[in-house]
């Protein structure tokens, strides 16, 4: 087959847009061959439990699942009764960017809090988690966060401890989206258990698409008593993949030895060397700390316009001008350098 793209040419809209890693691929091809168990009793699932609690403690339990969005939502699902409802920061992808699934699909009420920089609080939290036994209010039972978060910021494991406490405090639990957890953890040079098992997360939406892998995240358990009933939650939101070896073949490869992490820094470095290099451009202002891969932007509509003609980005406000650069592990350093040209370029036109 002939490819139908450029292979050289790389996008700034997302780290969805990069293709699959080398190693990746080299596991698929490693697990095809033969046969085995379908439904997730194969050896590379039986595997994989080991590998996720390396990396999260031995009460980890992984399901792998198809994307993120019914990562979020199964866990979700999982953790609440009809009744319950999840507390998010506005800004949440389960609120913005899922297409309304935990609410169609899941049959979740969401709870959501504006907040400054995509992070919730304890006193953030507090904004909505009341009504409790009130019969006319959805109960408040999740407080669902993510890191990195959807504005590029990272949650320390201080301050997602200090969400867990005040969360179980007040009987709530609290579901991690990781998305982009691996790039969190490189940015703040912590082991992944810091910033999820040891603060006291209890349920984790982990990501493998957006750090390398074809496709594949995962359900992760770690507090057995904050998730009922996923191996059937799983399956009746079609998420059971039939030829799951291929899903688990990919996190082994990820995560047995140092793949995540080497990805997670190359996008994060390159999400730094692109936020230095355009916060030298007379003109452009980066609203937002860059603390992963993702830098975020303010340009002149005009600006934006040309410069999307060269280069694929998404506009994140219209009214402000704002637009989102996102870096991926494939991300080199001479892609940023012509991008930030560009941007250079299109600046002084
Ligand atoms: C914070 C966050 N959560 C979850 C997801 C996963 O979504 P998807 O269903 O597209 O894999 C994304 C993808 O962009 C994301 O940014």
């Amino acid at each position: 087959m002939i490819p139908r793209h450029d292979p050289q040419l790389k996008a700034f809209a997302s780290d969805n847009y990069a293709g699959v890693h080398p190693e990746i691929l080299q596991a698929i091809v490693q697990a095809n061959g033969g046969h085995q168990i379908a439904y997730g009793d194969d050896v590379y699932t039986e595997a994989l439990q080991q590998v996720f609690q390396r990396h999260f403690g031995d009460g980890a339990r992984a399901w792998p699942v198809f994307n993120g969005t019914a990562a979020n939502v199964v866990s979700l699902r999982a953790m609440t009764a009809h009744w319950e409802a999840v507390i998010c920061a506005e800004s949440a992808h389960i609120h913005t960017d899922e297409g309304g699934a935990p609410e169609v699909a899941g049959g979740i009420k969401l709870l959501t809090v504006p907040t400054p920089d995509g992070k919730l609080t304890p006193e953030l939290i507090d904004r909505q988690a009341w009504g409790f036994g009130d019969v006319h209010r959805a109960q408040p039972k999740v407080v669902s966060i993510s890191n990195t978060t959807e504005w590029g910021t990272v949650y320390t494991p201080e301050e997602i401890a200090a969400i867990c406490a005040h969360a179980h405090e007040l009987g709530l639990l609290v579901h991690l989206d990781g998305s982009r957890l691996t790039n969190a953890a490189a940015a703040l040079d912590v082991p992944m258990r810091a910033l999820t098992t040891d603060a006291g997360v209890d349920v984790l939406s982990f990501g493998g698409t957006k750090i390398g892998l074809l496709y594949g995240e995962a359900v992760v358990v770690l507090n057995p008593s904050a998730a009922t009933g996923v191996d059937y939650i799983r399956k009746t939101f079609m998420q059971l993949s039939s030829k799951m070896r291929f899903v688990s073949a990919q996190f082994e490869a990820l995560l047995s030895g140092d793949l995540w992490l080497r990805n997670a820094r190359q996008a994060n470095a390159m999400g730094r060397r692109l936020a230095e290099a355009v916060s030298r451009i007379p003109g452009v202002t980066l609203p937002r700390p860059v603390e992963a891969n993702a830098v975020f932007a303010i340009l002149p509509a005009d600006v934006t316009e040309r410069l999307q003609k060269r280069f694929r980005f998404y506009t994140w406000n219209e009214a402000t001008g704002e637009v989102r650069w996102m870096c991926a592990f494939d991300t080199t350093e001479a892609d940023v350098d012509a991008f930030a040209a560009a941007v250079a370029e299109e600046m002084r036109a």
